[in-house]
């Protein structure tokens, strides 16, 4: 593998390898772009099979971590890092501590937060030698609540590019995943007087919404071919394919799930097919915004504030998309880049 060719395809800034053979830490921190501010971006802990497989995974996290970042008008850049090897086996004060000192060492370049399987307690570990680190238990904590919020109002600003007003009275919403994020969500739309079509693997997931918000479950294989005005996907990403596009009867897509499309082609179908799709990542933005306010000093009706902004993001990126005649994916990917490009010439003023 050739890393600086790897670094150089997206203009990446940094690629930092960190090994304590003490307690067995391995771990990769990718920073992909600070011209907004500090990477920020969570540890993700996975067994991957070959050390390649995890630096192609850290530098295209990282990189996804700056366009989310920097289309929520934060004042963040994009990184993440990931840890190498068994979290069952390695998990240890010592070991998150070990990788917190690395993360001090870059002296705020790189702020971390809880990923696949790292917890808050993973996270207060790598606090006690480093505070660039977010996402802490006794601060902002479980982040469902604003990403749950933030999506409803992507979901609603999407409704009314379609439908030309924000009211989901009557309105079907196919949502697929009822954990942390989607049960909040569902509470919301059940509120604004929409009707649930829901689906999880899990029956008292399903059991829950179906009890106290009369919604009507489905199989999970069936919530593709769910009568619906609108789908939210919030369990798990890839979902939006080649053998589940052309089934959808939706109008609008607006859900919770990370990379829901499986190839950029696949946003491409939406836009033929005359379905509107908000796209994910600014959707889902309420997660960052949260971590991002922890870092000011952390008060969640500012944080909740701000992912009701996601309404007015979702509003212009459709907006762009109309404009340039670009599907809302390549859209709010070009806003973003806009942003970074915009505040980047400002290096010229001497301060
Ligand atoms: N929690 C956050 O703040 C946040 C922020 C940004 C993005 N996200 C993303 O949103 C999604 C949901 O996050 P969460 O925190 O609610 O996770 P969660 O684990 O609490 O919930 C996921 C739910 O999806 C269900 N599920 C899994 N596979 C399924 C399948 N094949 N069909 C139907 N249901 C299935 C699970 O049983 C679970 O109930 C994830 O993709 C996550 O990465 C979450």
């Amino acid at each position: 593998m050739k890393i600086f060719d790897l670094l150089e395809q997206y203009d990446y800034e940094q690629l930092v390898f960190c090994q304590d053979k003490s307690t067995g830490l391995k771990a990769i921190i990718g920073i992909h772009d600070t011209t907004l501010g500090p990477a920020l971006g969570g540890t993700r802990f996975w067994n991957y099979e070959t050390e390649d497989e995890a630096i192609i995974d850290v530098l295209r996290l990282a990189r996804g971590m700056t366009y989310k970042s920097a289309a929520s008008g934060l004042n963040l850049g994009g990184g993440k890092a990931v840890i190498i090897g068994d979290p069952e086996k390695l998990k240890s004060e010592a070991f998150f501590r070990a990788f917190g000192r690395f993360i001090e060492g870059l002296a705020g370049r790189y702020i971390t937060a809880e990923d696949m399987n790292t917890t808050t307690q993973d996270l207060a570990y790598v606090s006690e030698e480093t505070q660039f680190v977010s996402g802490l238990e006794d601060k902002s904590g479980d982040p469902s609540p604003v990403t749950a919020f933030g999506v409803f109002q992507g979901l609603v600003a999407a409704v009314n590019e379609v439908y030309g007003s924000d009211d989901l009275e009557g309105k079907i919403v196919a949502v697929q995943g009822l954990g942390s994020v989607g049960y909040k969500l569902c509470k919301y739309l059940d509120k604004a007087g929409a009707k649930l079509i829901v689906t999880d693997i899990r029956k008292e997931h399903i059991e829950r919404v179906v009890k106290k918000l009369g919604a009507t479950a489905v199989a999970p294989d069936e919530i593709y071919d769910a009568q619906c005005d609108i789908f939210s996907p919030c369990a798990m990403g890839a979902i939006l394919n080649d053998f589940t596009v052309p089934r959808l009867k939706c109008k609008v897509i607006a859900g919770a799930a990370n990379n829901q499309l499986a190839e950029e082609k696949h946003g491409d179908m939406l836009e033929e097919r005359g379905i509107a799709y908000a796209p994910d990542f600014v959707v889902n933005a309420g997660g960052i915004i949260n971590v991002y306010e922890e870092l000011k000093g952390y008060n969640k009706d500012r944080a909740l504030t701000r992912a009701g902004n996601i309404y007015n993001t979702i509003k212009t990126i459709f907006a762009i998309a109309r404009r340039d005649k670009i599907p809302t994916y390549v859209a709010a990917n070009k806003m973003a880049e806009e942003r970074i490009a915009a505040v980047g010439k400002l290096a010229k003023i001497h301060l």
